[in-house]
């Protein structure tokens, strides 16, 4: 099947009362990893790339891995997405390339760093929505700044600096017609997301609840929701490396959101530590080894592992024949269509 948008993904999410998984994605293996685990889950999938995945794997090469995804795993809809689009230049060239979705990461300026004004973020968000919408393709926005800093993208700090207020998420969707909001509720990315295990004093599940409340209608969605598991970490440093003690998004918080309106659930860095212990093992254990398929086989595997976990966790499997895709052009169509009709 063609890649879909993520509109239409999400709109069945919110239909079966599930979340879906958006993964992050730099090569092959990753790309190899998902779609394991969703033909094993049979769940729908969002594969995304980061403006720092875009360099590295020169995009035309991510994109025609996504190309032959849709032709080996012809069962599963899935859904490529531009993750913090810094500019409407950047999501411009992701839509030109074949990205059915993008988000427009106006919270921030362009340099991924400052945080933003509000009329900023409208403006570059509306200007995203009109020229996405006109092929089809869906619309990601964030209100409220995340913490933490990933390949120099974020606005540092704990995450709760800028967490988003409801009255404003509701007039940012008014004036922007994005079809996902992405919020920020004390998340952030990366492994050192809190020094304790967080209870509702750090992630503001109330705001979340609030949130949909105004705005029933729209998909939210979680960005740093890494759970940051102990065992990925055990296994990391006990072949070498040096992770300092810390916590992640416990699953059963994201549960609770995707009963509040979460339907997209942003995970990288639990797939970077299954990566990486993986390869530290057999580099401790098989010093000999030289073969990168000797150590890319295990890591992939381990990614798989993590990714179908959550597919179950998030509700998604299952879903993967639920529906038939809807071509672009018909999205465009019904973006056409006047609120309502
Ligand atoms: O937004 C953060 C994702 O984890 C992507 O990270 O910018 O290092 O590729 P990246
Ligand atoms: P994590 O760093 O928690 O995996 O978050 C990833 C993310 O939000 C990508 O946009
Ligand atoms: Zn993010």
């Amino acid at each position: 099947m063609p890649l879909v948008s993520m509109r239409q993904l999400l709109d069945e999410a919110a239909k079966g009362g599930y979340g879906v998984g958006a993964f992050n994605v730099n090569n092959m293996e990753q790309i190899q990893a998902i779609m394991e685990a969703a033909r094993e889950t049979k769940s729908p999938v969002i594969v995304q790339a980061s403006r720092g995945a875009r360099s590295y794997s020169q995009d035309r090469f991510l994109y025609h891995l996504m190309l032959a995804a849709t032709e080996i795993y012809p069962e599963i809809p899935m859904v490529l997405h531009q993750d913090h689009g810094n500019s409407p230049a950047t999501c411009k060239s992701a839509i030109d390339m074949g990205f059915t979705s993008v988000m427009m990461d106006g919270s921030l300026m362009e340099d991924g760093k400052t945080p933003s004004s509000f009329e900023y973020n409208v403006r570059v968000t509306r200007e995203v929505v009109e020229m996405a919408h006109a092929k089809g393709v869906t619309v990601e926005g964030e209100i409220g700044t995340l913490g933490g800093i990933e390949d120099g993208h974020g606005a540092g700090g704990t995450g709760l600096e800028h967490v988003t207020d409801p009255a404003q998420a509701e007039e940012f969707v008014r004036l922007t017609g994005v079809d996902a909001l992405a919020i920020a509720i004390g998340t952030s990315h990366g492994a050192y997301k809190f020094t304790k295990k967080p209870d509702g004093s750090v992630l503001k599940m109330d705001l979340l609840m609030e949130i949909h409340r105004r705005l029933p209608h729209t998909h939210l969605v979680m960005h740093g929701s890494s759970s940051v598991p102990k065992d990925l970490q055990d296994i990391i440093n006990q072949y070498g490396g040096k992770l300092k003690p810390t916590w992640g998004v416990p699953v059963e918080e994201i549960q609770l959101g995707i009963k509040h309106g979460v339907r997209k659930v942003n995970v990288d860095t639990d797939n970077r530590l299954a990566i990486t212990g993986a390869i530290r093992k057999v580099f401790v254990e098989k010093p000999e080894e030289f073969d990168l398929r000797g150590y890319m086989k295990p890591a992939r595997e381990a990614m798989k592992k993590v990714v179908a976990q959550r597919m179950v966790e998030f509700g998604q499997a299952g879903h993967a024949g639920d529906f038939a895709p809807i071509p672009l052009a018909k999205m465009a169509e019904f973006y056409r269509q006047p609120v309502g009709a």
